[in-house]
């Protein structure tokens, strides 16, 4: 499986100092894109690869496992980490941090995520609708930064009545961010129904000093031309849709550069590639067990649409090391076509709309204030997700 040729003529996106070859970035996914899973994608595609996010705070206090997911392979030319905060302190610390030791190329800031254990402490989507601190946040992240390229990413709002995206893409642009990131849900939607696109094209007409990338529901290349064309948006940011599909990054490329070619991977093509990203997590967690524990969760993405059989996935779901996977993967017909369709479109979160859990409070106020900015810096220890 080969990249298109002809990279030259895909419309290309300039981030700050970065310029990227096609307009495509590889969506942070907390659990999901480590090192082993970014160098996979890279071997198939072009872009940027976002790590999954860092928590400002446990950066700052240097722990070790924080310290670890940082760290980027050597063939990870362009360094990207996103960044998790609500304290513009930690989240400043953290950036310099990252610049001073030249552990990154781009740094970008998350105020996506759902979670309720995160919103509820009024970080995550919810930091948006306190204007004053989502500002102090930005301006220092960005400050902080100095050349390295400081981004942001965001949902649409907390709910449809409590939108934020275009009045937060205008501080941020203010800010002196190198791009905005437009996750087209609310924080209430989750990941149910469809990105609301129409959002993105109204930011990008809101917003027109930085570039601005478009998010969700990109399945395939012709999705992310269609988000380009709808929405007039500078980029897109991949995220589900490359779950088990490394290879996206392939037909991205290739569909930018106005190549009909595309990856329609044979089963062997796609067991190869599922040892492989085993192998690098193993590499990544120097541990064959835990690189074993991981892969579990993709075997579904993987093998989604191909006939492969329950007992056989189960026994993959369950798989404690590389000999057993490759016993696996060898009672396979390695010569099964592509499947087409039932190997296409959703995969990953989906679910229902639930209400954003938030501070008690929180709604009444457009502005945090000082006082209130002692009681979220508690939040920043545990978090996973976007
Ligand atoms: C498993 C998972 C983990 C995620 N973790 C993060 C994260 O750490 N930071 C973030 O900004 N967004 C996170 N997201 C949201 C994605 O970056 C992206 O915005 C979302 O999935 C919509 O894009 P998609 O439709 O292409 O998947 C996560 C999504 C998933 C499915």
């Amino acid at each position: 499986m080969s990249l298109p040729t002809t990279i030259s003529h895909a419309p290309a996106l300039t981030i700050g100092s970065l310029s990227l070859d096609v307009p495509v970035v590889l969506a942070p996914m907390a659990g999901i894109t480590n090192t082993a899973f970014r160098r996979l994608c890279r071997e198939f595609g072009v872009g940027l690869y976002v790590s999954e996010m860092i928590t400002s705070r446990a950066l700052v206090e240097r722990n070790k496992e924080t310290m670890r997911l940082i760290q980027h392979h050597e063939s990870e030319t362009t360094r990207s980490i996103q960044l998790y905060g609500v304290d513009p302190k930690t989240v400043s610390e953290a950036v310099t941090i990252l610049v001073a030791e030249d552990r990154a190329d781009h740094i970008d800031l998350n105020f996506g995520c759902p979670v309720p254990k995160v919103t509820r402490k009024g970080g995550g989507s919810a930091l948006p609708w306190k204007q004053d601190l989502f500002r102090d946040i930005v301006e220092g992240a960005v400050k902080a930064a100095g050349d390295i390229p400081l981004t942001v990413k965001m949902r649409k709002g907390i709910d449809a009545d409590h939108l934020t995206y275009l009045e937060a893409g205008k501080a941020a642009e203010g800010a002196g961010v190198s791009s905005i990131a437009l996750h087209a849900r609310t924080a209430s939607e989750f990941y149910s129904g469809q990105a609301d696109w129409s959002a993105i094209a109204t930011l990008k007409e809101t917003v027109t000093g930085v570039p601005i990338l478009g998010n969700g529901d990109i399945w395939s290349g012709e999705d992310a031309l269609r988000m380009m064309s709808e929405t007039g948006c500078d980029g897109v940011v991949v995220g589900r849709g490359c779950l088990g599909r490394p290879w996206l990054f392939g037909d991205l490329a290739a569909a930018f550069t106005g190549s009909e070619t595309r990856f329609r991977p044979t089963l062997g093509q796609v067991a190869t590639t599922f040892r492989r990203h085993a192998e690098l997590l193993a590499e990544f967690f120097e541990s064959e067990e835990r690189g074993c524990r991981d892969i579990r969760k993709h075997v579904a993405w993987y093998f989604k649409g191909y006939p492969v059989g329950g007992d056989l996935r189960a026994r993959l779901a369950t798989v404690e090391s590389l000999e057993q996977l490759d016993e696996l993967l060898a009672t396979l017909d390695w010569t099964l076509p592509y499947p087409g369709a039932d190997a296409e479109g959703q995969r990953g979160r989906a679910g229902s709309p639930k209400r954003t859990v938030l501070p008690d409070g929180w709604l009444d106020s457009r502005t945090l204030g000082a006082a209130g900015r002692g009681t979220l810096t508690e939040t920043e220890a545990d978090t996973s997700g976007g």
